[in-house]
């Protein structure tokens, strides 16, 4: 398969408290469509990655509340998959132009999660999560504290391991305009911050975030001449809602299935891969994915990570260079759509400061939940 990416924007991630869903929404997708050149007109259906409008927005009816605001009659709908809800709105959009039906889509992104109170987005966000584990009182720090403990015993990994994440991730968000945090943090900064749920440290944590991101999906229309991006491989896989449902809480079954699918589709191995933007929600998470995507050997990516393997200008593949959901934020509708503007432009060469040398092919990783979804993408530059 192929399908190209025509244009990406994305809002700046954080509290923003004096724009509103609406006008997110338009900013993103003016300057997108600006970036092809295409007329609102040309665009023949809407995808909208989104979580928690219902439950905390009170909106039900998404893909006609943006497809008014956006002046559009075309077929708009929600996707919705969890914090996987972007990367799962950017799979409906390549379906929808591979089938044929349509030949330029937009993919939206958005989520506003600080104008309620932290009490309610906790909950809210346990929508991802199953029944045992609400009655249980579960928060998703607390799942993932779970999950850490297991890896850390199994695996010989250390606290200081788990921040070396973080520094990695404030790092890239330190050259990234539009991040949530823009400060570099040390590992120690990292253990003396306050535990959120043991052994996660406030610093191991993504946060609470608004934002938006939009991508353009088009085949072959060659809008922007020369260079182009294309999607060549977007693969999904679903487990168990719940982490006592699962046999392994070291890795996650989703993460492998949609991997192995992916790079099949691709043709390609996971050594091939020059940047990545993959789920930290939690440090854990990227330690994860990086044994789950192949990167590296099962229960060895801690290390390769603490000497800097994945950091801007030491090694390849970097990963989340954006800043990741930890350090660049995680409004959770918008993450996937993000990912796939920040790989975009990655391949374009026009990341800015932290552009990765000849990247060429990347790879994007959205989890919702505890791991219950996974989506991945791989994208290809013709230059
Ligand atoms: N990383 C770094 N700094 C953070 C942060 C984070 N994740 N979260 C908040 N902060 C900062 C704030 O900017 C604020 O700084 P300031 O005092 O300089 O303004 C300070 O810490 C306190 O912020 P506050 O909003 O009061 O934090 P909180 O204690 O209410 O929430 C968490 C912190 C980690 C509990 C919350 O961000 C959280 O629940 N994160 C996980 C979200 C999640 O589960 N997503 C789904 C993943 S599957």
């Amino acid at each position: 398969m192929k399908v190209e990416i025509l244009a990406g924007s994305v809002s700046k991630f954080g509290e923003l408290w004096d724009v509103s869903p609406r006008d997110l929404v338009k900013g993103v997708v003016l300057e997108a469509l600006f970036e092809t050149r295409l007329k609102t007109g040309e665009i023949e259906a809407v995808y909208i990655g989104n979580m928690l409008s219902s439950s905390l927005g009170g909106q039900d009816h998404l893909g006609a509340f943006f497809s008014e605001v956006l002046g559009l009659n075309v077929p708009a709908m929600k996707v919705e998959g969890a914090c996987a809800s972007g990367g799962l709105a950017v799979h409906a959009g390549i379906l929808a132009v591979t089938s044929g039906l349509y030949k330029n889509v937009l993919v939206v992104g958005i989520e506003k999660m600080t104008d309620h109170k932290p009490e309610e987005v906790a909950k809210a966000l346990m929508g991802a999560g199953s029944d045992e584990e609400r009655e249980a009182g579960a928060t998703f720090p607390g799942l993932y504290a779970m999950i850490a403990r297991a890896y850390m015993k199994k695996y010989g990994v250390s606290e200081e391991d788990l921040a070396s994440v973080a520094v990695k991730n404030h790092y890239h968000a330190s050259l990234n305009s539009h991040a949530q945090f823009r400060f570099p943090v040390t590992i120690e900064q990292v253990m003396k911050s306050s535990v959120v749920s043991s052994p996660l440290k406030l610093l191991d944590c993504s946060p609470i975030s608004d934002g938006a991101a939009a991508v353009i999906l088009g085949q072959g229309s060659g809008v922007r001449g020369q260079g182009s991006v294309n999607i060549i491989a977007s693969a999904v896989a679903t487990d168990s809602l719940g982490v006592a449902d699962r046999s392994d809480l070291t890795s996650l079954q989703s993460t492998v299935l949609a991997a192995k699918k992916a790079y099949w589709q691709a043709g390609i191995k996971p050594s091939q891969i020059d940047v990545a933007e993959v789920h930290d929600c939690f440090t854990i998470a990227e330690i994860i994915a990086m044994d789950d995507l192949g990167f590296f050997p099962r229960g060895k990516s801690a290390q390769f990570i603490r000497r800097k393997k994945t950091t801007l200008g030491f090694g390849y593949p970097v990963v989340n260079t954006s800043g990741g959901l930890k350090a660049a934020g995680h409004p959770v509708g918008a993450t996937g759509v993000k990912q796939i503007v920040e790989i975009y432009r990655q391949l374009k060469g026009v990341a800015g400061k932290k552009q990765v040398k000849n990247a060429k092919i990347g790879l994007t990783h959205n989890v919702g939940g505890s791991g219950a979804t996974a989506v991945i993408h791989i994208l290809k530059s013709d230059k």
